[in-house]
C-alpha cells in the first residue's frame, strides 16, 4: 500500500475545499490499493468530511496540528478528541512551517505525538533539515536528533508515520536526489528499529518537498519510501492524483 497525503496548508475558501475534496475522492477511486489522506485547514474539516462521505474506503481525513493538552483554557488550540469528533484519523505533527512560524520545539512536539496517539490518532511526524544544515552535511544528524526527541515519550509505533521533508525542498521546486535521500531514509529506519524493535519496521516512511507527478516515479524508487506528503500539487485534484498514477510504475 502506498500513501498519498495532501497538505492544503492555509489555502482556499469554503467552495474551493468542498470541490477539491470531492474531485480528489472521485479520481482516487481508481487506486483502491492505496491510501489517500487530506489535511485541510481546521475550519474546513466539517465540509471536507461531508464531501468525503460517499468516498471509497481509501480516503481519510487529517488535521494539520493538534494540541498537546486535553482540554481547558488553551485559547486557539484544538485537541485530539475534538479532531476525532470531526472525523479525523490522522494528524500532522512538526511540520517545518509550525516549527518555524509557531516556534514549536521538539520537546513540545513529543507531547503532541503522545497526546494524539493516546486518543488513537495516527501521527504523521514531519522532520527535515534546513538549507544551511544540508550544505554543512548535517542532514542525517539533524533528522535523527529530531526523530529521537519527538518520539521520546511515544509508545505507539502502530500509530506513527514519519515524513522526511527537507526544508529547502518545500515549495521551492527543488527536489532532493535519490542519492541525497536514500542514506537519510536508511538512518530513519535504523532509528525506528532501535527505538521500537521489529515494530519499527512497519512505520510508514514518506518523502515531502515539491513532489509532483514527474518526480514521483524516482522518489518511489527508494525502497524505504512508502508514500509522499504533497503541498502545492495537492491543490489541484488531477495533479495530486497523477502522483499516484506515476507511482504505480
Ligand atoms: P510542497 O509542500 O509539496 O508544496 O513542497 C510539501 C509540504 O510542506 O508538506
Amino acid at each position: 500500500m502506498k500513501y498519498f497525503m495532501a497538505n492544503w496548508k492555509m489555502n482556499g475558501d469554503r467552495s474551493f475545499w468542498y470541490n477539491l475534496a470531492e474531485q480528489t475522492a472521485e479520481q482516487a477511486k481508481k487506486f483502491k490499493a492505496d491510501r489517500f489522506v487530506i489535511f485541510p485547514p481546521f475550519v474546513a474539516l466539517a465540509d471536507v468530511e461531508n464531501a468525503l462521505f460517499e468516498a471509497d474506503k481509501n480516503m481519510f481525513l487529517g488535521a494539520q496540528d493538534v494540541s498537546d493538552e486535553e482540554s481547558g483554557a488553551f485559547t486557539s488550540q484544538v485537541s485530539a478528541d475534538m479532531l476525532k469528533g470531526m472525523g479525523c484519523s490522522y494528524v500532522l505533527v512538526g511540520h517545518s512551517e509550525c516549527r518555524e512560524y509557531l516556534g514549536q520545539p521538539d520537546e513540545l512536539l513529543a507531547l503532541k505525538v503522545k497526546a494524539a496517539q493516546e486518543k488513537g490518532l495516527k501521527v504523521v511526524l514531519c522532520i527535515g533539515e534546513t538549507l544551511d544544515e544540508y550544505e554543512n552535511k548535517e542532514s542525517i544528524q539533524v533528522v535523527v536528533s529530531q526523530l529521537e526527541k519527538c518520539l521520546e515519550v511515544s509508545k505507539s509505533p502502530e500509530l506513527l508515520a514519519v515524513a522526511y521533508e527537507p526544508v529547502w525542498a518545500i515549495g521551492t521546486g527543488k527536489v532532493a536526489t535519490v542519492e541525497d535521500i536514500k542514506p537519510i531514509f536508511e538512518s530513519i529506519k535504523k532509528t525506528l528499529l532501535d527505538k521500537f524493535g521489529a515494530k519499527g519496521d512497519n512505520v510508514a516512511l514518506l518523502y515531502g518537498g515539491s513532489v509532483k507527478a514527474d518526480n514521483a516515479t524516482e522518489i518511489f524508487s527508494v525502497d524505504e519510501i512508502n508514500g509522499v506528503l504533497v503541498g502545492g500539487a495537492s491543490l489541484d485534484a488531477t495533479s495530486f492524483v497523477d502522483i499516484a498514477r506515476s507511482a504505480q510504475f
